[in-house]
């Protein structure tokens, strides 16, 4: 058996492919199957008059995903997907598919979600779960190349760690138990012991906001370093963040062509990113620069629509005779620009609202999802903001030694209005300030007694942040939403399949 990747190796040779129709056309005397595998795709062409008629007639049995064996020769084909075309001699049925719900032809997303199982086969969905195994691999290359410790934190916890709304609350023989939140608790207790770790691992909030950022379970990788302040933990980040998009850049360049990514936007993110306050931030929303630059966009914008509209229509308009191959290529085109324009339209939407936000934007206030697209809107690279208000921050957050109001906490955002990708900051290591923020927090100390212990026995100033797996698939993905990032995403609506 030679797996579709392979194939370069054996032009002129025979080979067996083992997979499943993606896709199959018919004509007269030749039949066209493309072959997946798995690794990738291949076009066979089955000639009657170069096979048996068993063989022919096999062929003609052939529906998307039955499962085949098929025995041909490399043919170099410049033309053909990935560069060569298998010649068949031979076709073993495996098994015949039933008619397949899934076609080439748009689907609706709640429809494509209830087929998760299937849907995962698509060309895009494949590519985007091979990006997201490249990011897993480069994450553990960069922590375990630079010293850290990988440690699995527990799933079942019996405490809160970023508050207290968002719980899922199991039944844990008799007692209370949650889904953790964050293994960061329990990673500061490894980093007294290791002096860095990181964990990766499910992390669980009941989130009830259904926005395209939000997963009810979802990995975190959470790095946790002891004697790191501060700007040392940025650092870290940055240099992950960027090891991680060269990664992406080098191993999956391919599938981030099939998903249509702009890898030029990915080609820019360089060290070092912009660093600004949360007070910067603030001023920054509430500038009349920001109100001009959000009417030059809804123009911008408004030019795209005008232009796309007008493709469409002449698309629309030669339509009615072009040939089928034509016509599937102008059934693409037109989704791709239905698309965008739907993108547009947002938008649109949402320019006078952001405008409105931005403006009333007071110190102290949390951002949300449209302050972050506006604060990275200039910028090519993520754009690290620090210093919030210890209001809206974690208990676990030091504050400023300067100013008592602002927390030693940083969020990454990610470019082209993706979003907080990484949340994270200095962690308080002062007993009697932490039992001081538990009352605060309502937070209960008996619970707690584990993590206080590692303010009496050596404490240290330390540092650390989460990265969210799925949010940074979304956005080195160019994905408008997480739920497809993740093999079987489970959000407030979804729990099937
Ligand atoms: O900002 P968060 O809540 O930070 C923490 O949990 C800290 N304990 C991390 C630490 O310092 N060790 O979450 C971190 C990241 C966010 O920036 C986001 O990328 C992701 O986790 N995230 C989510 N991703 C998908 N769905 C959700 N509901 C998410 N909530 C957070
Ligand atoms: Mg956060």
């Amino acid at each position: 058996m030679v797996y579709i990747t392979e194939i370069p190796e054996h032009a002129g040779k025979q080979v067996t492919l083992k997979g499943w129709v993606y896709n199959i056309r018919t004509s007269k005397k030749l039949t066209f199957i493309i072959v997946r595998d798995g690794t990738g795709l291949c076009q066979s062409v089955v000639a009657q008059d170069d096979v048996s008629q068993e063989v022919w007639e096999k062929a003609l049995r052939l529906q998307q995903e039955s499962a085949i064996e098929i025995t041909g020769m490399v043919n170099v084909d410049e033309r053909s997907i990935g560069g060569h075309e298998l010649h068949a001699r031979d076709i073993n049925i495996v098994s015949i598919a039933e008619e397949y719900p899934i076609t080439p032809k748009e689907h609706g997303v709640e429809f494509l979600m209830e087929h998760r199982h299937l849907w995962l086969r698509s060309r895009k969905q494949w590519a985007a779960m091979r990006v997201r195994n490249t990011i897993i691999y480069a994450i553990h290359r960069f922590f375990q190349e630079r010293g850290f410790i990988q440690m699995d934190a527990p799933i079942f916890t019996g405490n809160a760690a970023e508050g207290t709304t968002n719980l899922f609350e199991t039944d844990y023989f008799d007692r209370k138990a949650y889904l953790t939140q964050s293994g960061q608790l329990y990673g500061e207790a490894m980093a007294m012991a290791h002096g860095k770790i990181y964990t990766f691992g499910p992390t669980f909030r009941a989130e009830k906001s259904k926005t395209r950022r939000h997963l009810t379970e979802f990995w975190m990788i959470e790095p946790e370093m002891a004697y790191y302040d501060l700007p040392m933990n940025m650092d870290l980040a940055e240099k992950m963040i960027v090891f991680i998009v060269q990664e992406v850049l080098e191993k999956s360049r391919e599938e981030l062509v099939i998903l249509e990514r702009d890898v030029s936007k990915l080609e820019h993110i360089k060290a070092p990113f912009p660093r600004i306050s949360y007070t910067e931030a603030v001023e920054k929303l509430n500038s009349t620069e920001m109100q001009e630059k959000l009417d030059a966009m809804a123009k911008e914008r408004k030019l795209e629509a005008e232009k796309l509209k007008k493709e469409l229509a002449s698309l629309n308009a030669e339509f009615g005779q072009a040939k089928k191959g034509r016509k599937f290529q102008i059934d693409r085109k037109r989704g791709e620009i239905n698309t965008r324009l739907d993108q547009i339209e947002e938008d649109l939407r949402n320019i006078p609202v952001w405008k409105k936000s931005a403006l009333g934007k007071k110190w102290g206030e949390d951002f949300g999802g449209s302050d972050e697209t506006l604060l990275t809107m200039d910028d090519a690279t993520p754009v690290m903001v620090y210093g919030y208000p210890a209001e809206v921050k974690a208990f676990y957050m030091k504050r400023d030694p300067e100013n008592n109001d602002i927390a030693l906490g940083v969020d990454m955002l990610a470019p082209e209005g993706y979003g907080e990708i990484i949340g994270g900051g200095q962690r308080e290591d002062n007993l009697e300030i932490l039992l001081q923020r538990l009352k605060e927090h309502n937070l209960p100390e008996e619970q707690f007694r584990w993590y206080l212990d590692l303010r009496k026995y050596g404490s240290v100033p330390h540092s650390g942040f989460g990265l969210g797996l799925e949010r940074t698939v979304a956005w080195l993905c160019g994905l408008q939403h997480v739920r497809e990032t993740i093999p079987f995403p489970r959000m407030m609506g979804r729990l099937y399949p």
